[in-house]
């Protein structure tokens, strides 16, 4: 069982690449922002203010920590279609609506939302018998420091921003202001820039498929080394 830990900012391709490559190895693949996304919908959902000034920490914990142990939140795993779902209802474009990005931060930034979120992931890629490719923002350093594989992507803001503005044209990403997001998310996780033992790929000047083949080529030394 291999654990591949992939951390990175907004608009780098992160969860493009990590699901190809879940795909490739037949991995299972867990996107941690889509587990922050998919709380921030289940607790606006259930009309808490996260516009309030001074947000209700403990009535959205006690809604996120509800999510998980109600079994309400179900992460699909699969890389070719990873399906997230609450109450059986499919949220993937919900989750990813500009009123969901806005919040998101609110709720991510509070420290038992992520006590909860950190354990519910861990406990996710326990039960991979395969093994499984998390990305986010702090799974090389936080949820999985001692996984096989540890990689920072990144690339330079201008490329990220470019990048970013061509998926809003195809609908799939609303245009936001990047720099002002990793700001925001950088208060609560550090992962602009590689922990002790992490791999940066900066893949400002590498296509899809070359960003992809380094990845693999990352796993198959760790899964020769196994
Ligand atoms: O990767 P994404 O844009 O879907 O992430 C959504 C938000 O969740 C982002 O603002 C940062 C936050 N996040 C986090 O705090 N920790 C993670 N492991 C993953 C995402």
């Amino acid at each position: 069982m291999i654990t591949v830990a992939i951390d990175g900012p907004a608009g780098v391709g992160k969860s493009s690449t990590s699901r190809a490559l879940a795909e490739h190895f037949g991995l299972a693949y867990l996107d941690t922002g889509a587990m922050y996304r998919a709380v921030t919908l289940w607790c606006m959902d259930r009309r808490l203010d996260l516009d309030a000034d001074q947000p209700d920490q403990e009535a959205i914990t006690e809604a996120v920590a509800d999510s998980i142990t109600g079994g309400h939140l179900v992460m699909g795993l699969d890389p070719e279609h990873p399906r997230v779902s609450l109450d059986d209802r499919d949220v993937d474009e919900a989750i990813r609506s500009t009123r969901v990005s806005e919040h998101v931060s609110v709720v991510s930034s509070i420290p038992a939302v992520r006590h909860v979120l950190i354990a519910a992931q861990r406990a996710i890629m326990a039960d991979q018998d395969r093994g499984v490719v998390a990305e986010g923002r702090d799974i090389t350093t936080v949820v999985a420091p001692d996984a096989q594989v540890r990689v920072l992507l990144t690339a330079r803001e201008e490329v990220r921003q470019a990048r970013r503005s061509g998926q809003a044209q195809s609908g799939s990403a609303g245009a936001e202001d990047l720099a002002a997001r990793d700001a925001r998310d950088s208060k609560v996780t550090s992962f602009m820039s590689a922990a002790d033992g992490v791999t940066t790929v900066d893949n400002s000047d590498l296509t899809f498929e070359q960003t992809l083949q380094v990845l693999i080529d990352l796993v198959s030394s760790a899964m020769e080394e196994e």
